[in-house]
């Protein structure tokens, strides 16, 4: 028997939705169908099954970490690229730029402080592009306590995207003066240089779970991840992530997406980015 012998059935199907939900808090809708199958059956296959249902008897029975995460990873979508929806890293510039000018209101050991996060950061590209705008832009940074918490649910993507390691086709549409910010090496290997992977931190989060850290983030990137998820999820992250964010600082997300309803948290300042609305930027300072 060969993977492609395992058959889906609607009940299966359903199953599967079911537990990617549980776990993840990723809404798969019927059109996903086939993307299941040809991630799963191969998994299914490898591990000596004969269906889906015993391999989902398999996760709810054994509940073994290296089998529940192989399952997550399989059904996570992780499209990203440098500098995707550039106009998010304009803006980036131009708060930072602000808050460069006005004086330091946090600093660490003497040094003003710059945090920001790239939830659901996929292979890196989006937290890389960040630190790599950044520095290019503003060479005072380099004085600054600047970190970037990148996060995915996927581990396999954060392992990617820790070691900073692309190919030349990665850079593919970016301008001469933008591929020069990377290291080039033999083979079509693009490198992030050393110092501004150093301001990037990977850890793999579940946003459906604890988030163990305080903030607040001067900016939080969200983009095209909440597209997974059903409104009444989407609603609770965001609401969530008001709560991380500095009173001046901004919410980013995907152009497709919305705030899931909680809209009243957030005041729309620019295309697909938001601010604390004036009563959460005051329970925020408290
Ligand atoms: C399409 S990528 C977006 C990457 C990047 N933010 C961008 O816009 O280019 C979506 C990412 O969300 C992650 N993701 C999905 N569900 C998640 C969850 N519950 N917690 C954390 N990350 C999640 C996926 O693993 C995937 O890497």
């Amino acid at each position: 028997m060969s993977a492609g012998d395992i058959k889906l059935s609607n009940t299966e199907f359903e199953a599967i939705k079911a537990k990617v939900y549980q776990l993840a808090g990723i809404s798969l809708s019927d059109a996903k169908r086939t993307l299941v199958m040809s991630r799963l059956a191969k998994i299914v296959h490898g591990m000596g099954l004969a269906s889906f249902s015993a391999y989902v008897e398999f996760l709810n029975r054994k509940a073994d970490p290296a089998h529940v995460q192989e399952f997550v990873n399989a059904l996570t979508t992780n499209l990203t690229r440098f500098y995707r929806e550039e106009h998010h890293f304009d803006h980036l510039l131009a708060h930072v730029g602000e808050l460069i000018k006005a004086p330091p209101r946090v600093s660490t050991g003497g040094r003003p402080r710059l945090r920001l996060w790239s939830a659901g950061c996929s292979t890196g590209q989006e937290p890389y592009t960040m630190a790599l705008a950044l520095i290019n832009a503003y060479p005072a940074l380099k004085r600054w306590d600047v970190r970037i918490l990148a996060t995915d649910i996927d581990t396999k993507v954060v392992e990617t995207a820790a070691a900073g390691i692309y190919k030349s086709t990665d850079l593919a549409g970016l301008s001469g003066k933008r591929c020069a910010y990377f290291d080039h090496g033999p083979n079509g290997a693009v490198a992030i240089p050393g110092a501004v992977r150093s301001l990037v931190t990977f850890k793999t989060l579940n946003l459906m779970g604890q988030w163990p850290f305080k903030g607040p983030f001067d900016a939080v990137f969200c983009r095209n991840v909440a597209i997974y998820f059903d409104k009444p999820t989407q609603t609770r992250m965001f609401t969530r992530m008001a709560e991380f964010l500095a009173p001046d600082g901004f919410l980013y997300i995907g152009h497709s997406e919305n705030l899931g309803g909680c809209d009243g948290q957030f005041k729309l300042v620019d295309k697909t980015t938001y601010r604390l609305t004036p009563h959460d930027q005051i329970k925020a300072v408290a």
